[in-house]
């Protein structure tokens, strides 16, 4: 049993999920980069409708030793490694630690860095963004939590029985490949032409970038023995980029606001595993180049 969820990145997603934890009634805490204990206010609106919730919060420098006794992470790929290493001194042994971005690799350089940690992954579709200090919930999603070959944990009960739209996985890796074909297909063009998820379907130019794109995506799957995204990696992106038309991709909201992408954990992880499984990728290596190029941590 976990007596408090701690939540690291207090982004949109990260709210969201506090709110969903808060509604489990598992008291769920925000960690902030800096700050006292506190509580902060949540107003999350859905379908028109708005429900205000508190939320505890805390900065990471004040946790106690063994204070955390399960950690979810919601910041970006790019931070998470970092984020989770300063808060390893409050975490208790074996205390769950699950990652939930956009992207791979994190899970692994935890792994390598920290191998003590009990590491998880997760992948959402849920849809929500900030407007001002409210959190609008855009898009009711499925949440996939689990570990390869691992049935889920007794934690893991808690977050089912609210009815929450989570599962557990033990092939979590075929869900993050899922999840990283269609960030690959949609992301990087959108930030690099500036345009909505729907112009890649709209503009015949973007839609053949979309399915060269896609016959490389399948290429690696096949080589990494992930039979489904060998079939399905066009019908996916395809279904993905019609359903989120109106959608500024998070790698267009992180290119307009400046910040770094995620591109790295993204298209970088796609090129590197065709890298080891000798697979030519030059289309997804060619905007792998151009995006990390804007990235300031170069
Ligand atoms: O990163 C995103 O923006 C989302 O994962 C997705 C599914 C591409 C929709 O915009």
């Amino acid at each position: 049993m976990i007596r408090r969820w701690y939540i690291l990145g207090a982004g949109a997603i990260g709210r969201l999920f506090a709110c969903k934890l808060q509604r489990l009634g598992l008291d769920p805490v925000m960690l902030l980069r800096s700050g006292e204990h506190g509580k902060t206010g949540i107003t999350l609106r859905r379908d028109g409708e708005e429900e205000k919730l508190q939320v505890d919060t805390c900065g990471i420098a004040q946790l106690a030793v063994g204070e955390i006794d399960g950690l979810l992470v919601t910041t970006k790929a790019n931070d998470a490694a970092m984020a989770v290493t300063a808060c390893i001194p409050a975490l208790v042994t074996a205390a769950p630690v699950v990652l939930l971005h956009n992207g791979m690799g994190v899970l692994e350089q935890l792994q390598r860095d920290h191998p003590a940690l009990n590491l998880f992954a997760g992948t959402t579709t849920e849809g929500a963004y900030r407007d001002g200090e409210i959190l609008v919930h855009a898009g009711l999603g499925d949440t996939v939590f689990g570990r390869e070959q691992t049935p889920a944990p007794p934690w893991f009960a808690a977050f089912v029985e609210g009815n929450e739209r989570f599962s557990w996985s033990q092939d979590i890796d075929e869900a993050l490949w899922k999840k990283l074909l269609i960030n690959c297909a949609i992301n990087p063009l959108t930030a690099l032409h500036r345009c909505r998820n729907g112009a890649l379907l709209d503009n015949p130019a973007l839609r053949a970038e979309v399915e060269l794109l896609c016959e490389e995506l399948a290429a690696v799957s096949a080589a990494r023995g992930n039979a489904r995204g060998a079939g399905c990696a066009l019908d996916w992106a395809l279904g993905v980029i019609q359903r989120t038309a109106d959608n500024q991709s998070s790698m267009l909201q992180d290119a307009l606001a400046g910040r770094d992408t995620e591109i790295r954990y993204i298209t970088g992880y796609l090129v590197s595993e065709a890298q080891r499984l000798g697979v030519p990728v030059p289309r997804n290596e060619a905007l792998l180049r151009q995006l990390d190029s804007t990235n300031a941590s170069n």
